[in-house]
């Protein structure tokens, strides 16, 4: 079969890794951008699947604070488990990177430098909140309010999750601190970098109306958003974990999440091969296919294209795949109520990850939300992936294998062919439009067939050797055509056929014939209630990640605590010290138990500075030393006080003084 070349880029949306995966991400993007990459590698496009982790922005900012871990720590510790369920699900990423990456600051830069020279980028004044309990700027996701289009009460700074619309902190009705709840907020004005929308609006609508293909849904949105009209966007931050800004007189500022995000898929694509990337991002007529959740639809129909077409060179996207949201048993998925399957639990189910593929399959919510229900879960596999699809080719091989000598028999097939190939191109035709649920539908119409005609011919009854012959080539057929669903089971299927037809060419062949095949085993096995049951209770636990307990760092710069009064400041005693002995602590791991001298008194004071400093190494050391604090009993040892330490991830350093000065003297 002859397929039209292409070169085609296919993208997931690049998940935040402030969290583990929930089955949202996976049907509202890597599934079906996995189900199509593999669909496209099948019929011989040039094809490359890329995604990565979204790992900026003042999302991960919170999650560290609340996790008392740095954002750089956080995002080593989600992304390990991201890319551990990917690869459980089988997903077939050439390359699945991450923003935090040097590649990807590099190339953000760059590309940033050349729309600033091109003129699309300019100064003007950002007026951003401030919460003054916490003295600390606030963006994005740290400010909650109301949202001043929908009336939802929980809207974020950048985005209302209901109506989807972008916002802007200052339109936020009721606006509090989502850190500290205070509703004590300020508005400051400051000098941002602005993407000039306006004036690449004309651009913007002339490419978006060319699209015709985008679902409605996407294009609506799209539309709805130019409607409004475009204004210059802020793509610059005050935030610490980010992209640095290249720009005169912005090198402290980051750039905004969502308008570097996206570019990872640019060098996500450079990353996985250095020359070949190009093929697919400047190349005309290469298609680029980005599959991502509704609330993504504005970045990647509207700020994203801007960006590129203010760039120049690079290519738009052919198609916006906007996927809509999963529900759970008819209400939202929610942790804390552990109402929901969550991912991590899966591979502890017992299940292949192929059974998930066959029902999630068909919950990608492609023209409206979708539900997740156990019972659809245990009607689809056992009505349709087991009695119709698995059946078909178990009772066929089983068959084929017991009657007729291990071997497909010699026949030349007859009129059946042409009816499986009618069906053949259905399934590729809703392929190419990206409809999955039709293309798995359509497959699933031909085993059906495949399993009538059996009845129909009983070759059990006639030994008839085309009836054979037909149903094991179109096992062969189906064992292909199943591959973008479920790919370990082509596999199985294909061994046991014995074909190594590893893609689509020869599909609408029935050309195994006087062929031996191999032992058939049973591919799937039904789902009885008492498994639903067991099931329910394994998905639904949330893990509680260790990260906490491993790794605590009381990071005083990212932790906002609450601003104090002086008079509370002066309360503190702080002094130097000087240590005059040091020992290791004999029941912890950690400790130290130390002499200082704070010109009152000797005192003992137990310090976290074992492993970072020898005991011979501290004796004579000025330290600082707050000294009025209760004492403590720490493992057995009083200590009088504490020596103060400058923590940086596992480096903890004391502090000591600049010049030699008396033991005593206070600090202020
Ligand atoms: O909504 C999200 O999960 C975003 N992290 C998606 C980003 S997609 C792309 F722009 F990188
Ligand atoms: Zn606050």
């Amino acid at each position: 079969m002859k397929f039209k070349k292409e070169n085609r880029l296919i993208t997931a949306a690049l998940p935040y890794v402030n969290n583990v995966p929930h089955l949202g991400n996976i049907v509202g993007s890597h599934l079906p951008a996995d189900i199509f990459a593999r669909y496209c590698r099948l019929v011989g496009h040039n094809c490359v699947f890329v995604g990565g982790t979204d790992e900026h922005g003042t999302a991960t900012e919170v999650a560290a604070i609340q996790k008392n871990t740095t954002p750089q720590r956080l995002c080593d510790f989600y992304y390990k488990i991201h890319r551990e369920i990917y690869n459980w699900f089988n997903f077939s990423y050439d390359n699945f990177s991450r923003t935090s990456r040097g590649i990807h600051h590099k190339f953000t830069q760059s590309f940033f430098i050349k729309v600033y020279k091109n003129g699309f980028l300019k100064e003007d004044i950002l007026v951003l909140p401030f919460c003054k309990n916490c003295n600390r700027q606030l963006s994005d996701r740290y400010i909650e309010g109301k949202c001043p289009y929908c009336h939802y009460e929980n809207a974020r700074g950048d985005q209302c999750e209901k109506c989807s619309k972008l916002l802007d902190p200052a339109n936020l009705k009721n606006p509090k601190c989502v850190v500290c709840n205070s509703t004590d907020i300020e508005f400051k004005e400051e000098k941002h970098l602005f993407l000039d929308l306006t004036k690449l609006s004309t651009k913007l609508e002339r490419w978006i109306k060319s699209n015709k293909h985008w679902r409605p849904q996407v294009r609506n949105m799209a539309f709805a958003w130019l409607k409004e009209g475009l204004k210059p966007r802020c793509i610059t931050r005050n935030l610490k974990w980010g992209i640095k800004v290249p720009i005169k007189g912005y090198e402290d500022k980051v750039f905004y999440v969502w308008a570097e995000a996206a570019i990872g898929y640019i060098s996500a694509t450079k990353e996985w091969h250095n020359k070949k990337w190009k093929e697919f991002w400047l190349k005309k007529r290469s298609k680029i296919y980005h599959f991502i959740g509704k609330d993504n639809i504005p970045f990647h129909t509207i700020l994203f294209p801007a960006e590129l077409i203010a760039h120049k060179g690079y290519n738009l996207p052919y198609n916006v795949v906007g996927l809509q949201y999963l529900n759970f048993e008819g209400g939202k998925f929610s942790k804390s109520k552990e109402r929901g399957v969550f991912c991590e639990n899966l591979p502890n189910t017992n299940l292949s990850s192929d059974y998930w593929r066959f029902y999630l399959s068909f919950t990608i919510p492609e023209t409206g939300d979708t539900d997740f229900s156990w019972d659809e879960f245990k009607e689809r596999i056992n009505k349709e992936l087991v009695d119709n699809f698995g059946n078909f080719i178990n009772r066929v091989l089983k068959f084929t294998w017991n009657n007729f000598n291990k071997k497909i028999p010699l026949s030349k097939g007859d009129h059946f062919i042409n009816t499986a190939n009618k069906q053949i191109d259905k399934v590729i035709v809703a392929f190419e439009k990206v409809e999955l649920r039709k293309a798995m539908q359509e497959i699933l119409r031909l085993s059906d067939l495949g399993n009538k005609y059996f009845d129909k011919t009983k070759p059990w009854k006639t030994k008839d050797k085309t009836a054979v012959f037909n149903c094991a080539n179109l096992c062969k057929v189906l064992g292909l055509l199943i591959n973008p669903f479920l790919p370990a089971t082509s596999e199985k299927i294909l061994k046991m056929l014995n074909c190594s037809e590893s893609n689509w060419d020869n599909i609408k062949r029935f050309n195994l014939k006087n062929h031996k095949i191999n032992e058939p085993e049973i591919l799937f096995h039904k789902i009885e209630d008492c498994q639903i049951e067991e099931l329910k209770q394994k998905t639904s636990k949330v893990t509680k990640y260790s990260i906490e307990q491993t790794e605590t760092i009381k990071n005083t710069q990212t932790k906002p605590k609450p601003m104090i009064k002086y008079e509370e400041f002066q309360k503190l005693e702080i002094k130097v010290g000087k240590i005059k002995s040091a020992k290791e602590h004999p029941n912890a791991d950690k400790l130290l138990i130390l002499e200082v001298d704070t010109g009152d008194k000797l005192r003992q004071i137990v310090a976290g500075l074992k492993g970072h400093y020898k005991p011979e190494e501290l004796k004579g050391k000025e330290v600082i030393v707050l000294t009025n604090l209760e004492p403590r009993d720490l493992r057995g040892f009083k200590s009088e006080g504490m020596l103060l330490a400058a923590i940086d991830g596992n480096k903890v350093v004391a502090l000591t003084v600049d010049k030699d000065v008396k033991a005593g003297s206070e600090i202020k």
